[in-house]
């Protein structure tokens, strides 16, 4: 019987060096993304969550290409810089209620999702370089579901409904893009020892949760008046 830990085979080296990248360069992406949202922030609170933000993932990057020298694997870039090019555009694009459904459902609340899946499968060093990123996204996810009930709570009940009926495709169109990328995420996941079919399941799940929370956010019109506050019936 091998007994052999998988995190000593080079295929799990190997493969857990391109996530480690991928990771790298999908925090690189969210912190200039974030940046350039910056300048037409809605709001003060807003303005201070993504400079935070900017920050948080500037920290990321430097973490985990510090973890990857150390990893002693020298990987490739996984996303190529047109398919960057590509991300950039796509965000900066984007009303901000679609902004915060984008990066915050998708990239941010599934993505650290899939990472955290991750971690209990991964060598010491691994997991380690992830505990200070993966606590950040919490965060990150926090702002990102409060804004985006804000948003939803300020359009029409219709639009709601539709908008929260919309996001699964949304997901599923950048799921895809991210798929088209011309690498292999099952692959990746596998060589590290993980049931793919067990995480798509798993991210499944968070993705109705997060619906579902978006759902039963209070709706237009049912919002708690502040100016009638102290105003006798
Ligand atoms: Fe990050
Ligand atoms: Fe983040």
């Amino acid at each position: 019987m091998n007994t052999e830990p998988v995190s000593n085979s080079s295929d799990y080296r190997q493969s857990m060096g391109q996530l480690l990248m991928l990771y790298t360069q999908v925090d690189r992406l969210i912190m200039e993304i974030c940046a350039e949202r910056l300048t037409q922030a809605p709001d003060e609170d807003a303005e201070l969550s993504l400079a935070k933000q900017v920050g948080d993932e500037s920290r990321h990057v430097s973490i985990q290409r510090q973890w990857m020298r150390d990893f002693g694997t020298q990987p490739m870039p996984v996303i190529t810089p047109e398919q960057e090019q590509m991300i950039r555009a796509h965000f900066r694009t984007l009303p901000w209620i679609d902004f915060l459904a984008d990066l915050y459902i998708c990239v941010e609340a599934l993505g650290s999702e899939a990472v955290e899946r991750i971690v209990p499968l991964a060598d010491p060093g691994t997991r380690e370089s992830l505990r200070v990123p993966l606590t950040d996204e919490i965060d990150h996810v926090a702002f990102g579901v409060a804004r985006l009930k804000q948003e939803l709570g300020k359009i029409s009940e219709t639009e709601r409904q539709a908008f929260i009926e919309r996001l699964p495709v949304r997901i599923e169109a950048l799921t895809d893009t991210f798929h088209g990328f011309g690498f292999s995420v099952r692959d990746l996941f596998e060589a590290v020892g993980a049931d793919y079919v067990r995480l798509c399941r798993m991210l499944e799940e968070r993705q109705k949760e997060l619906i579902a929370e978006l759902a039963a956010a209070p709706a237009a019109g049912h919002q708690p008046v502040r100016e009638m506050a102290g105003v006798p019936a």
